[in-house]
């Protein structure tokens, strides 16, 4: 069953940054870019770095192991080509940011 969850404060996450949280129990990555927020898996595909540690260039986020890249808009990857992460839906309401699980 599907539901929003309140991860955050709106404000702990400032453009350009990323953060992991946990969504019921499963680890999810939030970065801001052009004062939106987007969620990916924070666990990357490759071996299982931590996306929401990993660096933010534009709307790429970058595994902080080995740099495979991945686009938060649609998970589709930079690097390798053909990679996926998953997605979720967020919204901001209240002062708060909520993610879709
Ligand atoms: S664990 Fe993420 S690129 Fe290797």
């Amino acid at each position: 069953m599907s539901g929003w969850v309140d991860v955050l404060g709106a404000a702990e996450l400032q453009e350009g940054g990323r953060c992991t949280v946990d969504v019921a129990g499963k680890p999810v990555a939030l970065v801001r870019v052009d004062g939106r927020v987007w969620a990916v898996d924070d666990t990357c595909p490759h071996r299982g770095g931590s996306m929401g540690q990993g660096d933010l260039q534009g709307h790429f986020l970058y595994c902080p192991l080995h740099a495979w890249s991945f686009d938060v808009r649609d998970g589709t990857a930079f690097f390798p080509r053909g990679a996926r992460i998953a997605c979720f839906e967020v919204r901001e309401e209240g002062g708060r940011v909520l993610v879709r699980r």
